[in-house]
């Protein structure tokens, strides 16, 4: 009896002393932007799904301003709104905000390798550099996207008008340029693995925000349980199983006596240049993780940006139209359109801005941690705390675009019908870690997009009644993946 009394007693002292600590955790930072009262030890995981994170943070950022904090058990989250508050932190502070917060799930299915992974620095600097040496943003890439989109064209143009889901030939485009530059290679758009890798591939760039992986974050030791860990990253492991039986041959067939081919073979040139050094970077681990990054991060994003911007010209008939008549007046519809022609398309280019202003792919981007204290307002970020870039916020930002909740392409337009850039078009993020594929992304975007409006009128099917922009925003994840169209093709009769 008095040893059940004791076990009691010292179970709650145990608990207050917990909470305690939490709560003296959580009031020990003076100067944090203001925010809703956490609870002790827990925090505030009611604003912590990211899931429901634009609706919460438009909520939160009405009732507390630009920068407001929330809580992660008893560690501070700052979420950044708004283009001022963007570049009061990531630009401002671009080496005090560079790492991303440490997330066990991620470490354990990258197995510490990953392009955002503790490792990042170097991996990133090379992958950048190795992708510009390829021609990202020259003609060699160019030609590789010009003759992928004619396929696309072809293919799209065998639907007859009839309604389908275009998600996988754009994802088909998308994914052969990624394979053509990382390993020299190309899915056909009758590729019976492709549905299975491209949905894969989704679940596991999102798999992240599940709820199984948020809490196997917060208590890491639940990755030690075989099946929870084998749930967790299943579909990180397919990706990698997938890429690593693409990148066999080139692996197989490498030589340092002839002048590297792709991607592969700079990197295999780069781990012989750093064998030597003890736990280098670059390792045949870290040359599969890359590899998985950079064409799962490029395809996903880049393939449901287009199928959006398709789904909002078919529900915008007359903005459809005016971007047809311009490109078939510039190309007297006697070729593609080409990168260098995006000058003289400003409205096709600024619609599509536009298109991807009004998607919003990547509305908290991914997060951030700051190495140093930093101020931002009157207000002491501390070292170690997550900041969360809310670019909804930023894209959407009142006082920085001058209808930001309607579809005006006349946002990327100036007065005389030129094409002009804006600060607050931050898709890709801020900052050092923004996209480090943007320019690709870019390019291929134009390309794809433009021939698109070339060749075909996009329709909503049969008995759907024209949508405006807001209703498909807040479905944008069906409209995205799943939503038919119809593509009529312009030029039949040719
Ligand atoms: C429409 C297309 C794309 C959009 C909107 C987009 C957006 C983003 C955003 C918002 C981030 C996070 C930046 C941050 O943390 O501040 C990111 C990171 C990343 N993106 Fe993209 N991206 C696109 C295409 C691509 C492409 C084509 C590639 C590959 C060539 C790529 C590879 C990556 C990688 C590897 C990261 C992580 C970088 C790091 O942690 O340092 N993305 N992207």
């Amino acid at each position: 009896m008095a040893l059940s009394i004791i076990l009691a007693v010292s179970f709650i002292l145990l608990i207050a002393h917990i909470i305690y600590q939490s709560w003296s955790q959580q009031n020990k930072y003076k100067s944090l932007p203001p925010g809703p009262t956490p609870i002790p030890v827990v925090g505030t995981p009611q604003y912590l799904r990211l899931r429901d994170a634009i609706g919460n943070y438009n909520m939160l950022s009405k009732q507390y301003g630009r920068i407001f904090t929330i809580w992660k058990l008893s560690e501070p989250v700052i979420v950044l709104c708004g283009y001022e508050m963007m570049k009061a932190g990531l630009m401002d502070f671009p080496e005090e905000v560079c790492e991303r917060p440490f997330l066990p799930v991620f470490e354990v299915a990258t197995k510490g390798y990953a392009i955002n992974g503790v490792r990042w620095r170097p991996l990133r600097r090379f992958a950048l550099l190795t992708l510009r040496n390829l021609g990202m943003g020259k003609r060699v890439v160019e030609v590789k996207m010009l003759a992928e989109s004619k396929r696309l064209v072809k293919a799209m143009a065998e639907t007859a008008g009839k309604p389908f889901n275009a998600s996988m030939y754009l994802a088909t485009v998308v994914i052969n340029t990624m394979a053509t530059i990382l390993f020299r290679g190309r899915f056909d758009y009758l590729d019976e693995r492709l549905p299975e890798l491209i949905v894969t591939m989704s679940r596991h760039i999102n798999g992240v925000t599940s709820p199984l992986s948020t809490l196997c974050n917060f208590v890491p030791a639940l990755l030690h349980i075989p099946q929870i860990r084998h749930k967790v990253i299943k579909d990180s492991q397919y990706v990698q199983e997938f890429v690593a039986e693409c990148i066999k041959p080139n692996i197989e067939t490498f030589s340092m006596s002839v002048p590297p081919r792709d991607f592969i073979d700079h990197f295999m040139v780069k781990i012989k240049e750093v064998e030597h050094e003890k736990d280098s970077a670059f390792c045949d681990t870290s040359l599969l993780m890359v590899t998985v990054a950079l064409l799962a991060g490029g395809t996903e994003t880049t393939s449901t940006s287009l199928k959006f911007a398709l789904v909002l010209l078919a529900n915008y008939p007359e903005i459809q139209a005016k971007a047809q008549q311009e490109v078939d007046k510039y190309t007297k519809n006697l070729r593609q359109p080409e990168i260098e022609d995006r000058p003289h398309l400003p409205y096709t280019n600024a619609v599509l801005h536009e298109c991807q202003r009004i998607l919003d792919v990547a509305p908290t981007a991914l997060f951030h941690t700051n190495v140093e204290d930093i101020k931002i307002k009157d207000y002491t970020i501390p070292k170690g705390s997550t900041l969360i870039p809310f670019l909804t916020s930023v894209l959407r930002d009142p006082t920085q675009w001058e209808t930001p909740e309607e579809f005006n392409p006349g946002h990327f337009l100036t007065e005389d019908g030129q094409f002009r850039p804006r600060p607050a078009f931050l898709p890709f993020s801020a900052g050092k870690r923004q996209c480090p594929g943007q320019w690709l992304a870019r390019m291929q975007l134009f390309i794809v997009f433009a021939a698109m409006v070339q060749n075909f009128t996009f329709k909503m099917p049969p008995g759907e009644p024209q949508r405006d922009w807001k209703y498909l925003n807040e479905r944008k994840y069906y409209y995205m993946r799943d939503a038919e169209i119809c593509a009529e093709y312009r030029h039949a009769s040719n």
